[in-house]
């Protein structure tokens, strides 16, 4: 597991369906339908993974900011943030498929409030070192700089477009695609750039 010093990263259990759904919201407002997590963990292929803070334990209070967990905040559904006080705040999801010959990324989404902390990229890291295929492959809207930025800090490369692939607004998606994860020099890379990651953390 790529550890990161404030969030954990651990399995999504059937407790978290309602926050993943109020992330999924918070993170792909245009997104329809809306995805049924609960479908989702029972899919063999399917794996769930979730990064939060424990609330109970967690000695930096600053970062949880009281007005952002007591609502006070303006937010996606007047503050809603399917959190009921539990110990996990959960602040970001993702999805992978471990298909025949690849590993293929279906989402990764982290709350607004919580973006450019690097909750994402801690996400992608743990996908990353648990893909027992060699080839991870994955699908981001044209106009995604910011996921796609992230794809490309791991050397994920473009190799194809999906035309019109979105079908709320007809934009394409770029194919993007790694074909040496599982490669000693790869892992070297993963374990390079978390150690990075909690440094600047650190800092
Ligand atoms: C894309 C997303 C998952 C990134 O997660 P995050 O926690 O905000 O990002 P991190 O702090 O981990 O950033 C990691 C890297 O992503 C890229 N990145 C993240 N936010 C960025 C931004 N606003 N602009 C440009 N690049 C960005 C950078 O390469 C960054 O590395 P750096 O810090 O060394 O520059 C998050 O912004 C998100 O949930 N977006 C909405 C949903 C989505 O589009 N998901 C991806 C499609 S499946």
């Amino acid at each position: 597991m790529i550890k990161h010093n404030f969030f954990h990263v651990r399995a999504m259990s059937i407790n978290d369906t309602e926050q993943f759904q109020a992330i999924e919201k918070d993170a792909f407002p245009d997104l329809f339908p809306e995805t049924n997590f609960k479908n989702e963990l029972n899919r063999s292929i399917a794996s769930l993974i979730t990064i939060g803070i424990d609330t109970e334990n967690n000695k930096k209070k600053e970062i949880l900011n009281d007005n952002y967990l007591s609502n006070k905040i303006p937010l996606y559904r007047q503050g809603y943030t399917g959190w009921h006080g539990k110990k996990d705040f959960l602040v970001g999801i993702a999805e992978s498929w471990n298909m025949v010959g690849e590993t293929h990324i279906i989402s990764i989404g982290v709350r607004r409030y919580f973006q450019n902390k690097g909750a994402g990229e801690t996400l992608l890291l743990n996908i990353l070192s648990n893909s027992e295929n060699p080839i991870v492959t994955l699908e981001v809207r044209k106009s995604n700089q910011p996921a796609i930025n992230l794809y490309k800090k791991y050397k994920f490369q473009i190799v194809g477009t999906r035309k019109k692939y979105y079908s709320d607004n007809g934009e394409d998606a770029l194919i993007m695609t790694i074909e040496s994860a599982t490669s000693m020099k790869y892992k070297g890379f993963i374990e390079q750039s978390s150690e990075l990651l909690v440094s600047k953390e650190n800092q």
